[in-house]
């Protein structure tokens, strides 16, 4: 019987077991956006896992949002990854790099000089950002990129994906999710354009489209996850008039079903009326990693069920670095500190213990 710790494949990525570390951010790159030599033990320390997915790293200085978080945007910043990917691959783990350009959920303080926050339209998202200089400010007011702006950062994908090759990763995983630039355009509330990538559904998915395409053509179809979480309202997201949720989903995943994506990657919002695993397997013939507050019975059960090929788990990787093996020896889980999330160093990031350390 197929296991959570059955072996796996996703398009080309050849998984040990079938658990995943989720993507999470954890603000411990630089203040300029290089990863650290403490980024490649936090994730060595994670790499019994099937498959690791990178926290959000952005494509540019114009797709960074948060403070302290990772950009890959030249060759570089692509060795300053090497470490990380070395030490995966050391343990015998496999990773992926997370691709998040944050377009309006974003503050000028966490950014480059000169960079600036872009989004499909103008129109600002409601609420508050960390800053380190300044605590707590208000999201910053976008940019509309023109029409001609737009394959410019559909590049950004392409040279992101290139450049993970590059740095080692195995592959990429496009952010499609959580308020960020592809949810924005794919969103009537805000995408208010009137061009190709705005109005009906075929228009709003065509960013979307755009950029896995340029990822794939760049790494191969088999080395790119698409993340997605249809109805997610994080980051002030919301439909306008009569747009339908589903339909979005819908129209853009039998758009891209052809390609031969390495996985579809669902959190299923606990809780919504949406079935968003039932969505993503009615359109979509490939493998799919399931997401969102699953325990080990559970995950099991999706698994064993066929209703994916994998499950990911983010806050349980955070404070348990050996995850794996504590879900096989059913030992209990540590539970992690929320007040080191975010912060700079080494404490709440890599000083979790195994279980045979504690
Ligand atoms: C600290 C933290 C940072 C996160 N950062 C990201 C991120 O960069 N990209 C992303 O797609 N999801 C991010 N998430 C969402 C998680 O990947 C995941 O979807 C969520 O935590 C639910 O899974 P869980 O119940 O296993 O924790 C983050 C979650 C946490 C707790």
């Amino acid at each position: 019987m197929v296991s959570l710790f059955s072996p796996t494949s996703l398009g080309t990525l050849e998984l040990k077991n079938r658990i995943v570390m989720a993507p999470m951010t954890r603000s411990r790159s630089t203040e300029n956006g290089a990863a650290t030599d403490l980024m490649a033990t936090y994730y060595g320390q994670r790499a019994s896992a099937g498959l690791i997915v990178t926290e959000g790293i952005a494509p540019s200085e114009n797709g960074k949002g948060y403070c302290r978080t990772p950009v890959l945007d030249s060759p570089e910043r692509a060795d300053g990854w090497r470490p990380v990917t070395s030490a995966v691959h050391q343990s015998g783990g496999l990773i992926v790099a997370q691709v998040m350009h944050c377009g309006r959920i974003a503050h000028r303080d966490n950014k480059a000089p000169g960079a600036e926050t872009v989004a499909p339209s103008a129109v600002c998202a409601a609420g508050e950002m960390y800053t380190d200089g300044n605590g707590l400010q208000p999201f910053d007011q976008p940019r509309e990129l023109t029409e001609d702006e737009v394959p410019e950062v559909v590049a950004e994908y392409r040279r992101f994906a290139a450049l993970a090759l590059e740095a080692g990763f195995d592959g990429v995983e496009l952010h499609g999710t959580s308020g960020y630039l592809p949810a924005q355009f794919l969103c009537t509330g805000t995408n208010r354009r009137t061009d190709a990538y705005g109005g009906p559904v075929e228009n709003r998915i065509r960013f979307v489209v755009e950029a896995l395409h340029a990822m794939a053509d760049e790494v191969g179809a088999g080395r790119v996850g698409f993340r997605i979480c249809p109805g997610n309202p994080f980051n002030d997201l919301q439909d306008e008039g009569p747009s339908d949720v589903e339909d979005t989903f819908r129209t853009l995943l039998e758009e891209i079903r052809h390609m031969g994506l390495a996985y579809l990657h669902v959190i299923r919002l606990a809780g919504a009326d949406l079935d968003n695993l039932a969505l993503a397997s009615d359109h979509h013939d490939g493998a799919l990693v399931a997401n969102d507050s699953f325990d080990a019975r559970e995950a099991e059960d999706a698994i064993s069920s066929g209703r994916c090929d994998a499950v990911s788990f983010a806050r349980h990787f955070l404070a348990n670095p050996d995850l794996v093996e504590r879900l096989a020896d059913r030992l209990p889980l540590a539970r992690f500190d929320h007040r080191t999330l975010y912060t700079p160093g080494p404490a709440g990031y890599v000083d979790y213990p195994t279980a045979k350390e504690s």
